[in-house]
């Protein structure tokens, strides 16, 4: 498809048909850019007048594999003999159901046990659940989870308590109990074990939070910081659900972004490049007894479990793990030296899950 290249105003006439019928119809909450995806190749994607854009974004970390990849097509070809495409998942049992599950398996924490769904703020809101339920099977009582200032958890009702990067995500809906504590990007800030703190004076449920702050403004953890997460965690027998949905599956040069720090949660999310959300937990978490959790149809879409099948497989077999690392280390070096030039303030993050302020 060639490279970037844009002609006359944008959106074009076509692009600006179709956002004027979505915001007609649809409540117009948070689209920022007038980009109207038509198709794409590679790491171009191309809007509905044929305009081409470099998509530094890889729509938010959902296509690791770019646009159009062979293997991904090869898989959609295959769907494409099927007519059932949407089952119920919960309710009855697909192969794409399974052989994902082997996939995700293997790239897991050993031990750990999975649970697919929707999208990310459902991996949350079960990981959240899975904690609970751990509380409540103990006879203990509802008590506050601990998240970090600038998180983002996603926008459902029990996941938005926890999410605190914008004050208008939170319009006044109701909350879960929650205690908030800063999220540390230098191991000598003064808050570093403000964790140990929390739970010195209060009982709670779970500690949830990201290594690398995506909506917040891909913010880097300190290594202290998450250390200190996992290491209080453990002293007070507290669950710790780290957040990789949008840090996961590969861009930090490591399947997940929680292994450069040399710790393992005890329930985590993933979602976005997986193409499903997904839940994943420590064997002894499960809650055994049947029903209680459940999803509508992350199990059930047969299309996105190939896919995130498909995207496992490529990651591996394209050892696309070095290639973020050495690519990352190109893109990071050549973007900080244009800081304090032309408006760039900083540049964080790590391998290819990189902001710049
Ligand atoms: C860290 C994190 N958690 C949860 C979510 C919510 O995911 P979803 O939009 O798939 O519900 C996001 C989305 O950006 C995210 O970045």
């Amino acid at each position: 498809m060639g490279f970037a290249k844009v002609s006359g105003d944008l959106p074009g006439p076509k692009a600006a048909e179709i956002i004027s019928a979505v915001k007609k119809n649809c409540y117009d909450s948070t689209f920022t850019y007038p980009l109207v995806i038509d198709g794409g190749l590679g790491c171009v994607i191309r809007d509905s007048d044929g305009n081409q854009f470099l998509d530094f974004t890889s729509n938010i970390g959902a296509c690791p594999l770019g646009y159009g990849h062979h293997d991904v097509m090869h898989t959609l070809a295959g769907m494409a003999q099927n007519g059932a495409h949407k089952i119920a998942g919960q309710d009855f049992y697909c192969r794409e159901h399974a052989e994902l599950s082997e996939k995700f398996l293997s790239i897991l924490p050993a031990g750990f046990r999975s649970f697919f769904i929707n999208s990310g703020a459902e991996a949350v809101e079960n990981a959240i659940k899975i904690a609970y339920r751990k509380r409540m099977s103990q006879g203990l009582p509802i008590l506050p989870g601990v998240s970090c200032i600038g998180a983002f958890h996603g926008r459902t009702l029990g996941a938005l308590s926890f999410t605190f990067s914008k004050p208008v995500q939170k319009a006044g809906f109701p909350e879960l109990p929650v205690l908030r504590i800063k999220f540390c990007r230098e191991d000598t800030d003064p808050d570093i074990d403000a964790i140990g703190k929390v739970l010195e004076k209060n009982k709670v449920a779970f500690i949830i939070s990201e290594v690398i702050q995506g909506e917040g403004g891909y913010n880097v953890a300190s290594r202290k910081f998450v250390q200190n997460l996992r290491m209080q965690a453990d002293a007070h027998g507290v669950p710790l659900i780290l957040d990789e949905v949008q840090s996961g599956m590969g861009r930090t040069g490591k399947w997940w972004a929680f292994e450069h720090y040399g710790v393992t949660p005890d329930i985590m999310s993933t979602a976005k490049a997986l193409q499903v959300g997904a839940t994943a937990f420590r064997a002894d978490l499960d809650p055994g007894q049947q029903g209680v959790l459940s999803s509508t149809w992350g199990g059930g879409s047969r299309i996105d479990l190939a896919v995130g099948a498909t995207m496992i497989d490529v990651i591996r077999r394209d050892r696309l793990l070095d290639n973020a690392t050495s690519m990352g280390g190109r893109l990071k070096k050549g973007l900080q030296e244009l800081v304090g030039k032309g408006g760039v303030f900083d540049v964080r993050g790590i391998c290819l899950m990189v902001g710049i302020e």
